[in-house]
């Protein structure tokens, strides 16, 4: 009889990771590496991929790691790595739509500053749809047929907790400065994230009796060395009173990829320290 603890394996299984070299794909990195499989992590920068490789192939030393450099909004090339990941494995068995244009509050993101909503730029709402919900829909459709055609398979896809609520704009408030300079995040954001819930349902119906399993995972407010009075902002918003850890993450990760979540499809996972039910 195989334990509970067995069922969160997924030994030799291959699950791509699109924004593999982020912050959380790195992280979602970890909980495939922790189950026994391989991750291929997909991102647009070859730098960040090495490091986000060389620094997890120190930490688990017989690990196999696969990085492409790649553009998911770019069909022809996720058809050449599904093609090179069957030739070499024969299977493709998780995606994590994680990869989006992730506005952050230091205001280094093009599409998070000084935009209002009245101005906001068509350019920049159709970059981030296409990263954040073509892209994933593209990643859906290319690595999920595979997952169709074996019968098994599972897909995360990476919302937020602003694919439930929306962004409460008063904690990115600068005291000082004029209402046309003051930072917001970007109605694109909300759309990409409720939309991406959207995918989740659709794909979940469509492949219910296939054996591909599709799921959201919403995490949220990330402590990443923001100001302190915008922590404490946050923090006020959120019932336990703090902001997530990036460790807090991959167990979570790990459940929805493996057979221990093997009745779970179209879930919301909301990581949230209860903020959305506030
Ligand atoms: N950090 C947070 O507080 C937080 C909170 C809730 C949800 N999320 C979500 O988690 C996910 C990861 O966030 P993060 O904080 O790690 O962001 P991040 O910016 O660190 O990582 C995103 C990665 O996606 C890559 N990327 C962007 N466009 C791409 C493209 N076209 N093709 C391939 N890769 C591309 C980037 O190069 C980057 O490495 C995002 O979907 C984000 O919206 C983050």
């Amino acid at each position: 009889m195989h334990s509970i603890f067995d069922q969160f394996m997924i030994t030799g299984q291959v699950v791509i990771i699109t924004g593999g070299a982020g912050l959380i794909g790195r992280r979602h990195m970890e909980a495939v590496l922790e189950g026994g499989g391989i991750p291929v992590l997909l991102d647009i920068f070859e730098e960040p991929l090495q490091k986000a490789k060389e620094e997890y192939m120190a930490k688990y030393p017989d690990a196999v790691i696969e990085t492409y450099v790649a553009d998911i909004t770019a069909e022809e090339s996720l058809c050449e790595i599904r093609d090179a990941l069957l030739a070499k494995y024969g299977h493709i068995d998780g995606l994590i739509n994680n990869a989006a244009n992730n506005p952050k509050m230091e205001g280094g993101s093009k599409n998070m500053g000084a935009i209002q909503f009245h101005n906001f730029p068509l350019d920049i709402w159709q970059e981030d749809l296409m990263v954040g919900l073509t892209g994933s829909f593209l990643c859906a459709k290319i690595f999920g047929t595979v997952m169709e055609k074996q019968g098994k398979g599972a897909i995360i896809n990476i919302s937020s907790d602003y694919g439930v609520i929306s962004p409460n704009q008063s904690i990115y408030r600068k005291e000082g400065i004029p209402e046309e300079e003051q930072i917001i995040k970007p109605v694109s954001y909300s759309v990409v994230k409720h939309g991406l819930m959207g995918l989740t349902k659709y794909l979940a119906t469509y492949w219910g009796k296939k054996g591909v399993r599709v799921n959201t995972l919403c995490p949220a407010s990330l402590f990443n060395g923001q100001d302190e009075e915008f922590v404490k902002r946050i923090s006020e918003l959120i019932p336990m009173g703090r902001m997530s850890r990036p460790d807090e993450y991959p167990a979570t990760v790990l459940y929805m990829l493996s057979d221990a979540s093997s009745y779970m499809t179209g879930a919301t996972v909301i990581l949230d320290g209860g903020r959305t039910i506030w």
